[in-house]
């Protein structure tokens, strides 16, 4: 599978890829805005590192086996294979290309690919002796699809009084007593913690490293890694009545779409030049198990340690995570539909801090479409051009009457690239764009002090009126310029739309190609280009709810 890895120079060819993962999503069900929310994260961050110039490798898929999906095939009178197809093809892929998603591979758990290198993987931690067999008896949510404390649990009420509810899903935990397979993980803590320790940056934010510290701190139990009592799973190589817990099998995807375990050495390289990953995407309903589990397995298996599991918050509704099981899900089309697909990448990103809770609201994501995308960037963008066309045809003028106003905003374009640089890097991502927009604020601010279009009126009769027209405008498109750059990533329609209407390509070359490092390096557009209106970047709509 692995073909490009972006335009690589010779010098960055030895350099490892950055690699980002996002969870693999169940297919019980359609995707919702929550899932969306991680995706389009992951995928403005790995387009960030590529428009840095640097390789970079970004994998999704779908987590296919358990009793949740199992279950849910049941329910539509399918088999569980039939169902996956179908919600794959259906629903998950399509709903990654309506975000312009831009992801390298995508992961199925029942592929042979992923289903033999798993099958691998396990033998070698029976092999080493950190696999053995135990009864488990205990609760278990097939939602989370995970064994539970007693301790965490909730007294139910209501339709569910005298159950124990899960803490997530307020639905009854059922009680499970099996002979399975279990993972020696308590004998991992105290690397774990050294390893915490010695990398502080392994669990981010904060608040998430806290919480699986002070969870590992208290010890760790060995881990039930198989079930018997459905067969929908990878079978246990060495005990075929067994299939794996389908969590270790789902956590494994990470290594085994690069090729871990491969019978084939060109992906076994593939593997050893990508691994580790660099970020593990994850909502904070699945730390654990990335920051606790997932290191435990590579540890006992002898692999490196992925560089960071990043915990983003959850996408509310009145209060509670959003869920199809508790029928809050909003599908991503709802909002494309009305917005586009831009217009949803930045909306998240922007009004939410990553790592924190946030509630979506159509009021709020109407208001800022308004005002940040459609009146502030957009507005900006058909006023330069528009008038460009109406005072030099369509031919950008040189900035021969550049003084104090434009070196301002020479600056401000400096500044913003560097800092919103900073801010993305660290998945700061409501900061990184709240940077850039401070170059939007500063284009039309200048605008409104230069006023172009009432210079203009003396335009034909004198030459330094013509001239200051002339800078004002190759001012504002080159700023146009570096919001192209730096927004690629982000709003890629967008930011294609204007490296066109700023006529850069072919002056320039691709915008892909442009390195976001050096975007803030003013003057990089020629004059003599042609630009031109064409369609508004954000056209203005009239409701901010759809019908
Ligand atoms: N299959 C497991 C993950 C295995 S990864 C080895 C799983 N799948 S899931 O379909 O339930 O998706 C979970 C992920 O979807 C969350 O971790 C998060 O990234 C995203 N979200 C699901 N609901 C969400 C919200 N309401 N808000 C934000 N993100 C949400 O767990």
């Amino acid at each position: 599978m692995i073909g490009s890895l972006g335009g690589v120079t010779d010098a960055q060819a030895s350099a490892k890829p950055f690699y980002l993962s996002t969870p693999i999503y169940y297919v019980n069900d359609v995707p919702h805005i929550g899932h969306a929310y991680t995706t389009v994260a992951g995928d403005v961050l790995t387009r960030w590192h590529r428009q840095r110039g640097e390789a970079a490798w970004f994998l999704t898929g779908t987590d296919e086996h358990g009793e949740k999906v199992l279950r849910s095939a049941q329910a539509n009178g399918v088999s569980p294979q039939e169902w996956a197809d179908r919600l794959v093809e259906e629903s998950w892929r399509p709903v990654w290309k309506s975000l312009d998603i831009a992801n390298d591979d995508f992961i199925r758990t029942t592929e042979p690919r992923h289903i033999q290198r798993v099958q691998t993987f396990i033998s070698r931690l029976h092999d080493l002796g950190d696999v053995y067999e135990g009864s488990y008896e205990g609760p278990y949510c097939v939602d989370c699809e995970e064994f539970k404390v007693p301790g965490e649990l909730l007294d139910g009420e209501g339709e569910f009084a005298g159950a124990l509810l899960c803490p997530i899903h307020h639905r009854p935990v059922e009680m499970l007593a099996e002979q399975n397979y279990f993972f020696r993980m308590s004998a991992f803590a105290d690397r774990l913690l050294a390893h915490y320790e010695a990398h502080p940056e392994f669990v981010q934010p904060e608040s998430a490293r806290n919480e699986v510290l002070s969870f590992v701190r208290q010890g760790l139990q060995d881990l039930s890694i198989s079930r018997s009592t459905f067969d929908w799973g990878i079978p246990i190589p060495w005990d075929s009545k067994h299939v794996l817990y389908v969590w270790v099998d789902a956590l494994l995807n990470y290594i085994t779409a690069l090729g871990y375990g491969s019978d084939d050495p060109a992906e076994v390289a593939t593997f050893e030049a990508v691994w580790p990953a660099d970020v593990h995407l994850v909502g904070k309903d699945i730390l654990r198990f990335h920051a606790v589990i997932w290191p435990a397995m590579l540890l006992a298996a002898g692999l490196p340690l992925p560089r960071t599991v990043f915990a983003h918050g959850w996408l509310l509704v009145g209060g509670e995570k959003m869920s199809k099981s508790k029928l809050t899900g909003i599908a991503p089309s709802q909002i494309t539909d009305h917005f586009g697909s831009d217009a949803f990448r930045y909306y998240f990103l922007r009004a939410i801090q990553f790592g924190q809770d946030g509630s979506f609201s159509w009021e709020d994501m109407g208001a800022r479409y308004t005002s940040e995308l459609a009146n502030g960037l957009g507005n900006l963008a058909a006023r330069v051009t528009a008038m460009t066309e109406r005072y030099f045809g369509g031919v950008l003028p040189a900035a021969t009457d550049a003084g104090p106003a434009e070196q301002v905003v020479a600056d401000v374009a400096d500044r913003i690239v560097t800092a919103a640089d900073a801010a993305v890097l660290a998945l700061d991502f409501s900061t990184g764009l709240a940077t850039i927009w401070e170059l939007v604020g500063a284009l039309n601010g200048y605008l409104s002090e230069q006023q172009p279009w009432k210079v203009a009126k003396a335009i034909d009769d004198d030459p330094a009126a013509r001239a200051r027209v002339a800078t004002i405008l190759y001012t504002a498109a080159e700023g146009l310029r570096v919001l192209a750059v730096v927004l690629n990533p982000v709003t890629p329609r967008a930011a294609a739309n204007l490296w066109v209407a700023l006529g850069a390509q072919p002056a320039l070359g691709a915008l892909a190609g442009q390195p976001l490092t050096e975007a803030g390096r003013w003057g990089q557009l020629p004059p003599g280009v042609t630009v031109t209106k064409g369609e508004s970047l954000f056209p203005r709509l009239d409701d901010a709810e759809p019908a």
